[in-house]
């Protein structure tokens, strides 16, 4: 396990940008594990000014989200599909078949996450995984729990992300309770993992994930058995350690 810190957000996302954009020039046809929330945006904004500047190119690159909210259209402001869309996707030359997010609206939903994990596979496992954190030290939306779930599955969604989730909706009533998330198997199963953390909000997570016990009540904290994973942190999110 490595930390870095940085002084600020941004130097977080330009460093998160520089390994993702290392990671392609080395491997262009690299699997990546994409991650959604306001911890990657820097980092999606650095990669767009390097695919700009003719430095990255994405046109082999496959990419796999870590999660999606069931039942909300693919449409809605607030879909994953639709963040991917307006951060990263519709300003890179990814090919539209090559990026792929959960299916939340799928008819059958246990059926959906097999086919993802099968997906993922077939695409030769996830090279690198970029993730946030959450507030309660989730991955994707594994949330606290008795145990670690290996596969793709239907989450049930907390108190707290729901609450921390509501900045983005109208209301709280209109957070979906439920989610399809990668299992915390298929994040270990990526060759590298990347986790940015950025501000105050997510100090007590970050402290949690890497000083104390591995315990699934803490999900991130099974990251340090990763025999690759950094944590790229900024001095808010690292104030507790
Ligand atoms: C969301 C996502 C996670 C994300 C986390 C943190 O609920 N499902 O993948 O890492 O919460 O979000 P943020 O970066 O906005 O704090």
């Amino acid at each position: 396990m490595q930390v870095h810190l940085f002084d600020s957000a941004s130097q977080v996302g330009q460093a998160a940008a520089m390994l993702v954009g290392a990671q392609l020039l080395e491997k262009p046809n690299s699997v990546l594990g994409l991650a959604t929330g306001s911890s990657p945006i820097s980092t999606y904004q650095e990669l767009i000014r390097l695919h700009c500047a003719g430095v990255i190119d994405f046109s082999s690159t496959i990419t796999f989200n870590l999660d999606e909210y069931c039942r909300l259209p693919i449409e809605h402001p607030c879909s994953y599909h639709r963040f991917m869309k307006e951060q990263l996707f519709s300003h890179v030359n990814l090919r539209a078949e090559n990026t792929h997010v959960p299916n939340g609206n799928a008819e059958d939903l246990s059926a959906e996450c097999a086919r993802y994990d099968q997906a993922i596979a077939k695409a030769g496992g996830i090279d690198l995984q970029l993730l946030g954190i959450g507030r309660n030290g989730h991955i994707g939306f594994n949330e606290p729990s008795d145990q670690f779930v290996y596969g793709c599955h239907v989450v049930r969604l907390t108190q707290s992300t729901i609450e921390a989730n509501r900045r983005f909706f109208d209301s709280e009533a209109d957070v979906p309770r439920e989610a399809v998330s990668l299992g915390v198997g298929s994040i270990m199963n990526a060759k590298r993992v990347i986790l940015i953390a950025t501000g105050e909000d997510k100090a007590v997570a970050v402290r949690k994930a890497i000083q104390e016990d591995i315990d699934p009540a803490t999900q991130a904290s099974i990251l340090r058995t990763h025999p690759n994973v950094l944590f790229l942190l900024d001095k808010a999110a690292a104030a507790k350690l």
